[in-house]
């Protein structure tokens, strides 16, 4: 990150709410126990996402890929005392620590977690939701989408994360799979007639989708 979007990260955090003690010590822990910490949402993406959810006041919302949990958290937070969230993560090292903050955060109420490949346990999971987080493996999006689409409600929602994947979309190197991969979900969902769809250039790019027919 450059000096500029560290200015601008700095600015951005001065004037958003603070984290609390749990979302914080989940950043620490992430950071000191983690390969990849900064898959985490963070404080700007988890304000948004705890937002979205007051607003659209949804009853059932899906999330693919719940690494340490930060997200989870978030979305539970906006969705409390009424809404439920499924969440699914592969890796089952995480499943202790992303309970314990669960736990902390006292929202173990609100979040089922399962341990597993998402793209087996969606149609295990008989529900129709209102709204799915995509933050899986980006490799992967084209297939979420497809599997996850019959079990969203009409005028429901989707969103997809990192859709922008720093920038790399703009000025693809054409041996780079991942960059491929994001490009391809969305000129999918771009040329998909049953939706609609904007992008948000949030953090690494939110593409937000509503569903508009079967
Ligand atoms: C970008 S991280 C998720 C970050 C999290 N949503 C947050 O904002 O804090 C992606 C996670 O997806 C998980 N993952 C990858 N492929 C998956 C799959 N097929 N099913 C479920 N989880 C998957 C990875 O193990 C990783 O923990």
């Amino acid at each position: 990150m450059g000096k500029f979007n560290n200015d601008l990260e700095e600015y951005l955090n001065q004037h958003s709410t603070p984290e609390d003690s749990v979302l914080a010590e989940l950043t620490r822990h992430t950071y000191l126990t983690t390969y990849n910490p900064r898959m985490l949402s963070g404080r700007q993406q988890g304000l948004f996402l705890q937002m979205l959810c007051k607003m659209l006041n949804p009853k059932r919302v899906l999330e693919i890929g719940t690494f340490t949990g930060y997200s989870a958290i978030c979305i539970a937070r906006g969705i409390t005392p009424y809404g439920t969230l499924d969440t699914i993560e592969l890796n089952d090292e995480l499943e202790e620590s992303i309970l314990k903050f669960f736990n902390q955060a006292e929202v173990t109420q609100t979040i089922t977690l399962h341990i597993g490949n998402a793209l087996e346990i969606i149609p295990t999971l008989d529900y129709h939701y209102d709204l799915v987080f995509i933050d899986g493996d980006k490799l992967e999006y084209p297939e979420y989408y497809n599997k996850v689409f019959p079990q969203i409600k009409v005028g429901g929602f989707i969103l997809a994360d990192n859709v922008l994947w720093d920038n790399k979309v703009l000025n693809p190197d054409p041996n780079d799979t991942h960059t491929k991969a994001i490009m391809d979900f969305n000129q999918m969902v771009q040329d998909d007639s049953r939706v609609q769809n904007v992008i948000l250039p949030m953090r690494d790019g939110l593409m937000l989708i509503q569903k508009i027919t079967d």
